[in-house]
Formats: C-alpha cells, structure tokens, sequence
C-alpha cells in the first residue's frame, strides 16, 4: 500500500480549501430531520456538565463555541479541582454555574434543565444517564455507554420510558468528513465495490500513570463514597476492571462503531487475542494490547475486519481503511487524514470528481504512481483527496446535532440504540480475549 496512505499524507490544496464550506454544506443539509417536540420559548438550551475531567472540558470548550448553550450547573466529586477549574471557566465566559458534588443533589435543585453531558468514568453512565432521563432532561453520555451491558440495557429501557433524548458520544457520527464518506461515497456512488475487509488501529506511544497534585488528593471516604479504591485508581480508572473496559473499550469502541456504519451491518462473530504484556498487572488489570477481528455476513457477501490497539507504540496512529475489490478509503478522526485509492482495473471516478465527491489526484501523482519499483509488488494507486476539510473541534457537530435535536431540528446521530449496539461489539472482544476463542452473536444480543 501506498506509503503516505498509511503515515496520513497531510497536504492541503487551496482549492479544496474554497471548496470545502459549499460542499460540507451540500453533505449536510439533507440529514436535517423535523419533527421532535419543540421548545416553548427561546433558542437557548441550559445545560449541566455532569464529570468536569478531561474529556468534559474537551465538551464544555465545544460548547462554549456554539450559540445559545448555556451552563447553569458544574458537578464533580473532585471539588478542589476539576469541579473549580470548570466553573471558574464557565464563570469567565459570563456562565452563572452552580458547582455540586452529588449528581442527585444537582438534580434535586436545578429545576431549569433542558439537558446534561455526562462525561464519568464509564461504571458511572448508567446511574447518572437514568438519573437525569428519569428527571425529565436530555442526555448527551460519552462512550463507553456503559461497561456492562447489564447496565447500558438500563440506559435504553429509560430513554424509552422517559421519551428523552440519549445521544452517545461516537462523535465520528456527526463529523462532516465520515458523513460525506458514508451518504456520498459508500451508499450513493457505492465506491469501493463490494466492500471485502477492514482494518482498523488506535496504536500509541507508552504512556505514564496518571498523577495528581497532592494537595489537591480527594479525601479517602469521598473516593469511597463514588467506588474508587484510591486517587491512583480514582485517575487511572480505564485500567481497572469493574470502572473501564481498558484501551479497546476506550479507543476501540470508537472505531469499531464507524465498522458497523460503513458497513450497515453487526458483525457474526469475533476472536482476539490479548493481554497485559507490557504493563504491570495489578495497576493494568485491562489489557494493554488487543488485536481483533471480526466477521461480517452481509447481503453482498462477506466482510472480514482487523482492528488493533496496541499501548506501546504509536506506529502509523490511528485510522480506519475499508477496502474493496474496487477501492480503499482511508478515514481517520485526525484532520489531516484521508484519502480514496482506485484499485487499476475498476471503472474510472472522473463522474465523482466532477461531482465533487472526491479531489483528483495531481498530475504528479499520476506519474509517480506508473513507476515500476519492483516487478513483484502492485504499484500504489495514486491518492484522490476527500473534498470536505473539518477544523473545528471534532465533538463540536455532534454536540450540535444532540441540541438540535433537543429543538426539534434534527434527530440524534448516534442514539441509545446505536450506542447500544456498538457497546454490544465492543465488550465482546474483551469476552473473547478471555474465553480465548471466537465468539459468534445471537443477532438477538443486539436488541434490547
Ligand atoms: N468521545 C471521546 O473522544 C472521548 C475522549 C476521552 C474520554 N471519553 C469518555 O469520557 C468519559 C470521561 O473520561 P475522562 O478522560 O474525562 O476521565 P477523567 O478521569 O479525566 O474525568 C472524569 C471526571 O469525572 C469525575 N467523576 C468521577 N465519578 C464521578 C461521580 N460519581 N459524580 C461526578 N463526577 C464524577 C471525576 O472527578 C473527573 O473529574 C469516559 O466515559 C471516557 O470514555 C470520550
């Protein structure tokens, strides 16, 4: 395969640059749906941030860059430190936050709530996603959904009974770049053929345990009180079995869920192979390096797909490549990634250049690619370029698409049927490492 496909060429030309407003406009307009309950009075939507760690500040800055959201509440149960940092942000930004430590206080005092992200430790969703839907307010809820599906089954069934909202947060989902992928390329211009197989990989560099300012340590009985054992366990939550589902849960989870997009289908079965190889097991009781694959059997054949997280080496980072008997596309999160390969025998893609669905590859290119290197190996296709440039924050689309839907312009992206399905996939390759076998799914297993 093409060198710079796999180490994300990252070239811009101008001109897809001009051409990008026009065309992520053009991918988008047609998923607005109408229909949900609209509001009474206002644009506006009062929001509570429910987990001000990492990732709910990565949320709460998204917002802060889109109209009429505003923040009425902060809870977090490490007061002296997130919980301030938080709402001294929202503060400066003119948010009259109320700061709590206990989510049912918050709910029990609030009364003006339209919606709440939840961003815990995944063992917590479940109770705070029930507690919120039951309270009558939307939710956004960050991936894993949950880390039992015992508890992700409660999710939905309360998401159904309270008619609320529940996006999961697979923000891949709204990204403008996946969506012209998926309505443009695969489904509408059916691109790569018949899609054979997927490889996927999260792979990253060895990375500390995370610490924390000392004099800012959570006292023991409060970390107690919320299931941690210790501030260590209390930071490095995604490690420990029974709070995460370790990194093919955390990074994984993502990924797979575009598999089963692109796809349009749940896998039949999965096998892995796993373990704790690099870290120590008593602080990394999940396994540090996973390889999976799962199969597909799907109206046009079937689909085989590889995916990797490996915690010891950031090789080629992370990505999504579906191949076909007519083409490869290389998606990743990662701005500067992406890319479609015409395998040389399959139907020229000048009508989808002219249609704007892809950017032709530069004279260049078209040359390089006709040196013959090595008579044994298959000359990379040159790379045609994807026409829609993303540079906003990448949750920021789907956080857009959670509050408009709470308006009733839209309907949710990735919803708890969705998120459920994907957790489904996601926690069976955990299974399989264990049962150190392949695994096949009762399509049943999928449904709630
Ligand atoms: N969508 C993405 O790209 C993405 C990226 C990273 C993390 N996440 C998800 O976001 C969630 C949080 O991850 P993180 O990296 O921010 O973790 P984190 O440990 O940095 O933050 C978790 C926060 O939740 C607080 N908390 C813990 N238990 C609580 C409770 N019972 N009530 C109130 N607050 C509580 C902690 O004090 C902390 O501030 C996880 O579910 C993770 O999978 C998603």
């Amino acid at each position: 395969m093409k060198k710079e496909m796999l180490s994300g060429k990252i070239k811009r030309r101008d001109f897809i640059k001009t051409a990008a407003a026009a065309t992520t406009a053009g991918v988008l307009a047609p998923y607005v749906h109408r229909g949900h309950a609209q509001l009474n009075n206002s644009d506006e939507l009062r929001i509570a941030l429910l987990g001000a760690g990492s990732q709910g500040q990565v949320l709460m800055n998204a917002c802060l860059k889109i109209k009429d959201i505003r923040f009425a509440a902060v809870c977090d149960i490490w007061e002296a430190y997130n919980q301030r940092r938080a709402t001294r942000i929202l503060q400066k930004y003119g948010h009259d936050v109320t700061p709590y430590l206990d989510y049912r206080d918050m709910l029990a005092r609030e009364k003006n709530l339209d919606g709440v992200l939840i961003a815990t430790p995944d063992f917590w969703h479940a109770d705070h996603t029930v507690g919120c839907l039951e309270s009558g307010l939307h939710v956004y809820c960050e991936k894993e959904m949950s880390n039992t599906l015992e508890q992700a089954r409660r999710m939905v069934k309360t998401a159904r009974k309270t008619g609320k909202l529940l996006q999961i947060g697979h923000q891949r989902r709204s990204n403008p770049r996946y969506l012209h992928c998926y309505h443009k390329l695969i489904k509408e211009a059916q691109i790569l053929g018949k899609l054979t197989s997927i490889n996927g990989q999260w792979n990253r560099s060895v990375q500390p345990d995370l610490g924390w300012p000392r004099k800012y340590a959570i006292p023991p009985a409060v970390l107690r009180r919320y299931g941690f054992q210790s501030m260590h366990q209390f930071r490095n939550w995604r490690w420990f079995k029974g709070l995460g589902g370790g990194p093919i849960v955390d990074l994984g989870s993502h990924q797979i869920d575009i598999f089963n997009w692109f796809v349009q289908g749940l896998p039949h079965a999965v096998m892995a192979s796993g373990g704790t190889d690099y870290y120590d097991k008593a602080t990394h009781e999940w396994y540090d390096t996973v390889m999976a694959i799962y199969e597909y059997k799907t109206p046009a054949g079937a689909i085989r797909a590889y995916y990797q997280t490996l915690t010891t080496n950031s090789s080629e980072g992370y990505f999504e490549n579906f191949l076909g008997d007519e083409g490869t596309l290389h998606i990743s999160e990662s701005a500067g990634r992406g890319g479609m390969y015409r395998e040389p025998s399959s139907p020229s893609w000048e009508k989808w250049v002219e249609m704007g669905y892809l950017v032709a590859p530069e004279p260049a290119d078209l040359t390089a690619s006709t040196a013959v290197l090595d008579v044994r190996e298959t000359i990379a296709p040159p790379e045609h370029e994807l026409p829609v440039v993303f540079n906003d924050p990448y949750h920021k689309p789907h956080l857009q698409n959670f509050f408009n839907s709470i308006r009733g312009l839209e309907t949710l992206n990735c919803d708890h049927d969705h998120g459920y399905e994907t957790a489904v996939a996601v926690l069976k390759v955990n299974d399989a490492v264990q049962a150190g076998r392949r695994l096949v799914f009762d399509p049943k297993e999928f449904k709630v």
